[in-house]
């Protein structure tokens, strides 16, 4: 061979490898990916990317074990595609499970292949989406595939608040293995092909005698609304990378970065007129909220976050003249918006993402107070509803509260008041900010004068209806200067468009701390 060819044989065998590695698990394998409704590892990083951005990293790693006859099981890859690429133009870190390689299962190598990627996005600012489809721990690697979800699991932490995580489960996430997912910002599972679960339907039989199966035991639809450990869920794999673009368009590359602007030409000092008789004069009658969000949004486009979950507290994102804005409100339809243990930590934890990552946040407000209760009181009401206000004393961007209606007791403290460093407070006329509602203020103060009386349930009536005069509205709480503003709802998206533009440049702080003690 002459010198050419003998480069060229070099460069064929590389084109070799790299085909090789491509190949997965092999075509009965990938068609069993296929009958069950998945899709491969790559073609999910297809989708999930702009066409043509992908890089990938370490596409010849193998891992180097012969126990239980690993040996003659080796695939280049190790059953993970690792690289970067761009998601709306963003540059992206992003590791794809592959299930029809040895199950998709993590070993040492696999470990490391996903820990480089993290560490290269938390060292360049960049997001990092994981998607999930894997048997767990390889069994037979043992102890180092323990160790290498541990490695995972510190850069979760590590990562967390520096650059966003995403995580897309399609298709098993058991054992340890969901307390990566756990750890990061967003998890979008996909129905009927995923499940997470710390223990699967067998250890549960034998241990609790409760006979699930795995959709039942730890589905989409489950983790979406009864343990709120998931925050979307996708219809299929495609819907899924459509949700993570959706996410990526609202939130910044890192925590030094402001979060996106996108021009939706919608005019920010539009004038609503539908949004001066949303609330209606009975106090007892509830309206939904998710209109009033949907009205205030440019071009009225809101991405909800655990949608069905906690549903009396809404959280998601929306955006105000071009700006991202991560909204919650009380859903006066459930529950007529109370706060309880679950609300309180889904909106907790949702703040805490916008505050990490530079996204401002507007509170809509229309709350009776806090359920009150035995089951409520021991399953902590207290520490869950003091995370809420943690969270919102803590947050140092934007901060706006729009009180629609009630605005009760110590609900009215936690929902971003003034108190708490609320940049902005508006009230709408319709607005009641008090102690307690009428009537049970009523019966508190005046229990003597109403039981003297002629008629007692007619002087209950009269006390209450003064009271309601005197105190059912903004004014008190406006003399104090604890409103702003009050003005009417139909002024409201034009108001939080000037608010927010005025904010932009808004510098606070808190004092120095290595961290603060949330009542977890
Ligand atoms: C090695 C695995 C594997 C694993 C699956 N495979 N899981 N190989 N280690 N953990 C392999 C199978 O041997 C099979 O190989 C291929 O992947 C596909 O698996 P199937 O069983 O044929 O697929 P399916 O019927 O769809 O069932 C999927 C499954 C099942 C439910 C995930 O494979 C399963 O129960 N796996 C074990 C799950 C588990 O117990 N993992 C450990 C959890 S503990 P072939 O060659 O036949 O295609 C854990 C600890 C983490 O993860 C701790 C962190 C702190």
């Amino acid at each position: 061979m002459n010198n050419n060819e003998i480069i060229d044989a070099k460069i064929k065998k590389m084109y070799e490898l790299i085909a090789k590695s491509k190949q997965g698990g092999g075509k009965k394998r990938i068609e069993s990916q296929y009958a069950k409704g998945k899709l491969t590892a790559r073609e999910r990083i297809e989708i999930l990317l702009d066409s043509g951005s992908f890089r990938e990293i370490d596409a010849l790693v193998h891992h180097h074990s012969s126990e239980f006859g690993l040996d003659k099981d080796v695939f280049l890859g190790d059953g993970v595609i690792t690289g970067y690429g761009t998601v709306n133009g963003v540059k992206t870190f992003v590791y794809s499970q592959d299930f029809t390689v040895l199950g998709g299962s993590l070993a040492a190598e696999h470990g490391k292949k996903i820990c480089k990627i993290m560490d290269m996005a938390i060292k360049t600012g960049c997001p990092v989406i994981g998607l999930n489809d894997s048997g767990g721990a390889r069994v037979q690697e043992g102890v180092t595939s323990l160790g290498a979800y541990a490695d995972i699991f510190l850069r979760n932490t590590l990562a967390s608040g520096v650059v966003p995580q995403i995580s897309v489960i399609m298709g098993p996430c058991a054992g340890g293995a969901v307390y990566s997912p756990a750890i990061t910002d967003f998890i979008i599972m996909v129905k009927n092909t995923s499940y997470m679960f710390v223990t699967g339907p067998k250890v549960v039989k034998t241990v609790t005698h409760e006979d699930l199966t795995s959709e039942e035991l730890g589905g989409a639809e489950v983790h979406a609304s009864k343990s709120g450990v998931a925050h979307f869920v996708a219809e299929n794999d495609i819907h899924a990378m459509e949700i993570a673009k959706q996410i990526m368009s609202y939130i910044p590359s890192n925590n030094a970065e402001d979060a996106p602007f996108k021009e939706m030409n919608d005019p920010g000092n539009r004038i609503i007129d539908e949004l001066n008789y949303i609330v209606p004069a009975n106090p007892n009658q509830p309206y939904d909220m998710k209109e009033v969000i949907k009205k205030l949004a440019d071009k009225g486009e809101f991405l909800e976050v655990h949608k069905d979950y906690a549903e009396n507290i809404i959280v998601g994102f929306i955006r105000i003249a071009g700006r991202s804005i991560g909204v919650i409100a009380n859903q006066p339809m459930i529950m007529a918006g109370v706060l309880d243990i679950n609300s309180s930590r889904k909106a907790a934890r949702f703040i805490r993402f916008c505050d990490a990552f530079n996204i401002p946040i507007l509170t809509l407000e229309d709350v009776p107070g806090f359920m009150p209760g035995a089951h409520q009181e021991w399953e902590g009401i207290i520490t869950n509803g003091a995370k809420l206000l943690y969270a919102y004393c803590e947050a140092t961007v934007p901060k706006i509260t729009v009180i629609t209606r009630k605005a009760y007791g110590g609900a009215y403290d936690v929902m971003n008041s003034k108190h708490i460093r609320g940049d902005f407070n508006f009230a709408w006329p319709t607005a009641e900010l008090a102690v307690m509602g009428a009537k049970g203020a009523v019966e508190i103060i005046f229990k003597r004068e109403i039981e003297a009386a002629e008629n007692p349930a007619e002087k209950e009536i009269e006390l209450t209806n003064e009271f309601t005069d005197k105190f059912a509205n903004p004014y008190v709480a406006a003399s104090y200067g604890f409103i702003d503003e009050v003005f009417e709802p139909k002024f409201t998206r034009a108001r939080l468009a000037d608010a927010f533009a005025l904010l932009e440049n808004k510098v606070d702080s808190n004092p120095h701390k290595k961290h603060g003690c949330i009542p977890l």
